[in-house]
């Protein structure tokens, strides 16, 4: 995608790199708390951030059958990134944009299929899921966690570069703007205008 993915793309074993970390906020662990259905949704480079979130909520104590990935996928053809490693933690539910496995369309479209009625949802991956789980969770009155994603200069906050509109207005400077590199990535779905 650019010179920091080719650079990392090229790595070899042993090479080493300089990283800040960690910063902004991550998947709050605690709201899945005595939840009975706890639905992680994701798609793409969302994967990856979700079965680490799977694994720390099994950390926790909670079963297997309380979490579900719903992982959205182009199709059988193309793989199924990490459908193996979410499967060794939580119950998996696919979905494809051909059918080639799982629902034919997107991770929502395979939520309403099965009729889930999740308690809480966390969610990462391409903006238009992102968007489409938000609307499914604010008609259902479901709580929702989601991770948004944005190119970054500083990752600190001082740019301004990385700005997400918000429903309600910062007590500081009274703009309804949030940095996703400080105030997110992770951000209560409510909280944010997509
Ligand atoms: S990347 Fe600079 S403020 Fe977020």
């Amino acid at each position: 995608m650019g010179y920091g993915t080719k650079e990392l793309s090229e790595a070899k074993s042993g090479d080493s790199f300089d990283l800040l970390g960690p910063i902004g906020t991550g998947f709050p662990l605690d709201a899945a708390q005595d939840k009975k259905q706890i639905i992680l949704t994701g798609g793409g480079i969302g994967a990856p951030p979700l079965l680490q979130l799977a694994r720390a909520l099994r950390r926790t104590g909670i079963g297997k059958d309380s979490i579900t990935a719903v992982l959205g996928y182009r199709s059988m053809k193309s793989g199924l990134f990490l459908n193996e490693e979410f499967s060794a933690e939580v119950n998996v539910i696919l979905s494809t944009d051909d059918g080639s496995v799982g629902t034919r369309g997107t991770v929502v479209d395979a939520l309403k299929e099965r009729d889930l009625k999740p308690d809480i949802i966390y969610a990462c991956g391409p903006l238009p899921m992102l968007k489409a789980v938000k609307d499914f969770a604010a008609d259902s009155f479901i709580p929702a966690f989601i991770s948004l994603e944005e190119r970054m200069a500083c990752g600190m906050g001082v740019c301004l570069g990385c700005m997400v509109k918000t429903a309600g207005r910062d007590s500081h400077s009274h703009v309804n703007n949030a940095r996703i590199c400080t105030e997110g990535p992770v951000f209560n779905a409510e909280e944010v205008v997509l």
